[in-house]
């Protein structure tokens, strides 16, 4: 197998190839004065099976996708045999139904986009809805980045934390940490109005009086679900607060907010290159690419 590193994640690809001893592939990337996206892959890839490794967050997810499809085109043409996206942030994922009447299903249309470029297979993190990868026209996983997550936090001293989920129904994202922590865990119940977007927290008999409590979840955009979060545990006399998330878009000001709302650490990964990308996922998706060879 070879590693092409995508332009959006050329160090975690690089750290990839390095962990996996898979020869990597640098790829020359251009944006033309017009907007639209080059890409050029360096290396041989005929008989070869590939990984691309590219992520698609903000800024410029829609080039990002279409530098992923690129990719896939030039190593199909390129002669290689297999080739498997690497998507660590995928685009698009939270909208894996049709919430209102005349929506589409974005993530189910990229999916049939990157199989028509040449993609034969697909690798994620931390897909918001597992569920949405069963509509995939590929082979299709996630894998958890949580409890890498956790041990970032156990090996910062943390070690026995409460491990809460901002909402009912990632419970599992605790459930993962608290494996790793060794506290308890919990959630809080998140509702939101699909027409304005505005969601209301609430604790509903939490116990976190005096307690060391980590946020935890798959994805921070704005900021508002942890700044909420935050908020309903110091009124509930928690004594620390941390927040743990795997995709850290952290869009516009979230970072200052969550702060300024008492998280003492924001901690996310390299799916999301920036601030706080601070756990790396190379280990989890080289062990996954040791394993699919
Ligand atoms: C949504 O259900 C996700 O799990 C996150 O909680 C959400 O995307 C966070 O968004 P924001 O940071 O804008 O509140």
């Amino acid at each position: 197998m070879k590693i092409i590193c995508g332009p959006a994640s050329k160090p975690l690809a690089e750290a990839v190839a390095a962990q996996t001893g898979y020869p990597a592939v640098s790829v020359a990337s251009k944006i033309f004065p017009d907007g639209e996206s080059y890409v050029r892959l360096e290396g041989n890839v005929a008989d070869e099976d590939v990984a691309i490794v590219q992520t698609t967050c903000p800024p410029m997810q829609d080039g990002r996708l279409f530098q992923l499809a690129f990719m896939a085109d030039a190593a199909k043409r390129g002669g290689a045999k297999k080739v498997t996206a690497v998507v660590p942030y995928l685009a698009y994922a939270r909208q894996d139904k049709t919430f209102l009447s005349g929506e589409g299903i974005s993530v189910e249309t990229i999916s049939r986009m990157i199989k028509a470029a040449g993609i034969d297979e697909f690798l994620t993190v931390n897909i918001h809805s597992e569920p949405s990868l069963k509509q995939f026209p590929t082979p299709a996983r996630t894998v958890s980045a949580i409890p890498l997550i956790a041990k970032y936090f156990v090996e910062k001293g943390h070690k026995g934390a409460f491990a809460l989920s901002p909402d009912k129904g990632a419970m599992y994202i605790a459930q993962q940490a608290q494996t790793v922590l060794g506290g308890d865990c919990g959630h809080l119940n998140k509702t939101r109005d699909r027409y304005t977007g505005q969601t209301v927290q609430t604790a509903d008999g939490l116990n976190v009086k005096g307690q060391t409590v980590i946020i935890l979840d798959d994805i921070i955009s704005t900021g508002g679900t942890i700044v909420g979060a935050a908020k309903i545990l110091r009124e509930n006399g928690a004594k620390h607060v941390f927040c743990g998330c795997v995709h850290g878009l952290l869009i516009g000001d979230a970072e200052k907010r969550i702060l300024d709302a008492g998280v003492e650490e924001i901690v996310g990964t390299d799916s999301v290159p920036g601030n706080v990308s601070k756990v790396s996922l190379a280990p989890l998706i080289s062990q996954e690419l040791k394993g699919a060879k």
